[in-house]
């Protein structure tokens, strides 16, 4: 039977986006909470699409959400800041939702490299969480871990275009850390095979790209789409745990020493693209989104990555 009626929880966010357009484009009923009507704006126009206001995280709200829905989505996920409450406790609250509101399948979000024995916070939380919602044998779960995920509005390939535009030397930390960028598009459409795909029930599938990078790698990269001879400088390891010391105190804290603790561990996948998929490859379609362009093509994803 065609799932329908789904709850999805951070649909407003980035991989948010492409898979409410792409759940929505099958003509699916989606409800999509966000604390910030404005940050969800891009979902307004679906016609299928309910953007509600609300802080899924107040007590009661997620059981008012998840009430008669036939599927919940959980795509809420953080880098910094409390992920106890973010990683653990919000997935405890859904399963618990899940029941009070009669939906009995779940699609989980979690990150590559998860697990209890990982070296940072944010790894070690999505592990709980993946826990969580595993658990709980009367729903029909499927997690997801995808590598860093890269596409028009990623806060990743974007942020290294952007200091690029500014600086002539970029000193990077753990320039050896491996990825496997995947594509939005390719992360979005494995979901959706999920949701009705019912030999995914209780299982965890890996997402990754075609092709593996270090991180200087994957700088150097987006310098060349982006058409900028910079320099890249890789920091040694105590260098590297102080610039982080010092980002994690600025505005927007482009980087946390424990999001270096999780570039200790390979960000790679085990197998291939789950659902027969053949996912796309970064050099393909970055320089779409990436090459310089004129300030009037720009100013969406100047508002988006502003959150305007
Ligand atoms: N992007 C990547 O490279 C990547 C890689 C691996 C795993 N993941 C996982 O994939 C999922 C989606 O990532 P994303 O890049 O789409 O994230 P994102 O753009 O930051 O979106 C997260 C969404 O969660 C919602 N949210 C609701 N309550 C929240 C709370 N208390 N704190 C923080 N956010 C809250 C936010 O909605 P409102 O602000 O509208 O309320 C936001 O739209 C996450 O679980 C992430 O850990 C992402």
């Amino acid at each position: 039977m065609k799932l329908d009626n789904i709850l999805v929880l951070g649909g407003s966010g980035f991989v948010g986006r492409h898979l409410v357009a792409a759940l929505a484009a099958e003509g699916l009923r989606l409800t999509v909470p966000t604390r910030r009507r404005e940050r969800a704006k891009h979902l307004l126009p679906l016609p299928t699409v309910d953007v509600v206001d609300a802080d899924i995280m107040a007590p009661g709200t997620l059981e008012a959400l998840a009430h008669g829905k036939q599927a919940v989505v959980n795509l809420v996920g953080i880098l910094h800041g409390d992920f106890e409450r973010a990683h653990v406790q919000l997935p405890r609250a859904v399963v618990a939702a899940c029941r009070a509101g009669g939906a009995k399948r779940l699609i989980h979000m979690s990150a590559l490299g998860a697990s209890s024995a990982a070296p940072s916070q944010y790894l070690r939380s999505k592990a709980l969480g993946e826990r969580v919602v595993l658990d709980a044998a009367d729903l029909a779960v499927t997690v997801f871990r995808p590598s860093v995920i890269f596409g028009p509005e990623d806060a990743f390939l974007n942020t290294f275009a952007c200091l690029a535009r500014y600086f002539f030397v970029l000193p990077i930390a753990c320039p050896q850390a491996r990825f496997q960028p995947v594509y939005v598009g390719d992360v979005a459409r494995a979901m959706s095979r999920a949701l009705d795909d019912p030999e995914s029930r209780g299982k965890v599938y890996e997402l990754a790209g075609t092709q593996e990078y270090s991180l200087r790698e994957l700088v150097e990269l987006v310098c060349a789409i982006t058409g900028r001879e910079r320099l890249v400088v890789g920091l040694p390891g105590r260098l590297g745990s102080l610039q982080a010391f010092v980002m994690e105190k600025l505005p927007g804290r482009l980087i946390t020493r424990d999001n270096l603790r999780s570039m200790q561990v390979p960000n790679v996948a085990a197998g291939p693209f789950p659902f027969g998929i053949q996912p796309q490859a970064l050099e393909a379609l970055a320089p779409a989104y990436l090459a310089p362009i004129g300030p009037r093509e720009r100013y969406p994803q100047l508002r988006w990555r502003a959150r305007r």
